[in-house]
């Protein structure tokens, strides 16, 4: 018999990603200020993006990045553990650790990379890792790649989790979930599974992508705004991409757990470590976050007015009181119909669809930024009655 070309395959993938509206394209930005990007000639007010405090663009954070690279270069030039890690590392590692009162933390080249690298140390054959249903995806791979067994919970389920973990009773166990999560914007039960890791003995980890530099006592996200520290979690993700509006991420937490990721995390062993001058920018934004309390007033004003006017209009909002404020259309088409009429108008909102999310639970993501004027808000709200009254509902949204 023949064999299978694997260009056929592909084909005939692709053909049924374009068939189900699920086909992505690229953007391609030109410009961006403040919170407007530059898109094919035209600027578009930003919805779509992570920089929750607006640090992206900070001029200092721009100069420190500069200062550095002319002293270090561009490129680390090697993997941390040869000739890759710089002073620079190291200072962002201790002032993490020390802003969110925990004893280490581990720079990582991104928060995939992280998360990837975190469970693929710390688990192997024989252990489990128990995860809410809803986590990112790096989550996922990463248990796959320990070899672990991976179990799944019903999206913020407590008691589902404890099922999970009582299945196996014999094995070492980590509980993962989101601190807030991506794509819906709610926030995990911290409290609630910090009492059910110490009950079965599992090691708490939480992804605090969007949490961190937006929620909690000064922005420690949200591990700190649920009263936690690194006793309870023992382990917490951090990312740099979104609030603090830079590159990378570190891994935070107990003292022997971060050398036990340092010593096997195969996505820290075999890569190049991250410029040291995206360290540098890392120092200057977290001193930002800490220094503009204003950021995050702004936000949360920002993020309310928005909540309320969609409530008056009736737009399909979903539970989050984060910057991350989805609205469920359901179906694909529709959601990408409502986002290009949105463009046509001067915004720029991505719909999400699925692997991104559950079948028939496709959304448009609107994030909010500290950029974002009231004005802005208004004119977002107005566009979206509008577009999603024009693109006609399908009943397909599950709930
Ligand atoms: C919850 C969560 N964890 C991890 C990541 C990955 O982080 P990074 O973008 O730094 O790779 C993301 C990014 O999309 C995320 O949303």
């Amino acid at each position: 018999m023949k064999r299978p070309a694997l260009a056929e395959r592909l084909a005939t993938l692709a053909a049924e990603r374009r068939a189900a509206g699920l086909e992505r394209r690229r953007i391609e930005i030109e410009g961006r200020e403040g919170a407007s990007v530059r898109l094919y000639g035209r600027e578009l007010v930003n919805f779509a993006g992570n920089d929750y405090l607006g640090l992206a663009q900070h001029l200092d954070v721009i100069a420190a990045m500069q200062e550095a690279a002319a002293v270090h270069g561009v490129g680390s030039g090697s993997a941390d553990l040869i000739c890759g890690h710089y002073k620079e590392h190291t200072a962002l590692e201790r002032e993490v650790a020390d802003w969110l009162g925990a004893p280490r933390a581990l720079l990582f080249g991104s928060g995939y990379l992280a998360n990837l690298g975190v469970l693929q140390a710390l688990l192997h054959e024989g252990a489990v890792c128990v995860q809410d249903k809803l986590n990112h995806a790096c989550l996922l791979d990463g248990a796959q790649l320990s070899r672990c067994e991976l179990k799944r919970y019903p999206h913020l389920d407590v008691e589902g989790a404890m099922r999970q973990l009582q299945t196996r009773p014999e094995a070492p166990a980590m509980l993962a979930t989101d601190g807030v999560f991506s794509m819906d914007g709610d926030l995990a039960p911290l409290k609630e599974l910090a009492l059910l890791a110490r009950a079965e003995n599992a090691t708490l980890y939480v992804d605090d992508a969007h949490g961190i530099g937006v929620m909690g006592p000064g922005g420690r996200g949200s591990v700190a705004h649920a009263g936690l520290s690194y006793r309870e979690v023992p382990l917490q993700l951090v990312t740099l991409g979104k609030a603090l509006g830079g590159y990378g991420a570190l891994v935070v937490g107990r003292e022997d757990l971060i050398e036990a990721v340092l010593q096997a995390a195969r996505t820290y062993l075999f890569t190049t470590a991250l410029p040291p001058s995206i360290a540098a920018a890392a120092r200057a934004s977290l001193r930002l976050a800490q220094k503009e309390a204003w950021r995050r007033f702004k936000l949360v004003g920002l993020v309310s007015r928005f909540r309320r006017g969609a409530q008056q209009l009736g737009l399909p909002l979903m539970e989050s009181d984060t910057p991350i404020q989805p609205l469920l259309l359901g179906d694909s088409k529709r959601a990408v119909a409502v986002a290009a009429t949105l463009r046509t108008h001067g915004l720029l909102v991505g719909a999400i669809r699925p692997p991104t999310v559950p079948e028939g639970r496709a959304r448009l993501r609107i994030s909010i930024s500290a950029l974002h004027s009231e004005a802005q808000i208004d004119q977002l709200l107005d566009e979206l009655e509008k577009a999603c009254k024009a693109a006609a509902p399908t009943s397909d949204i599950q709930a």
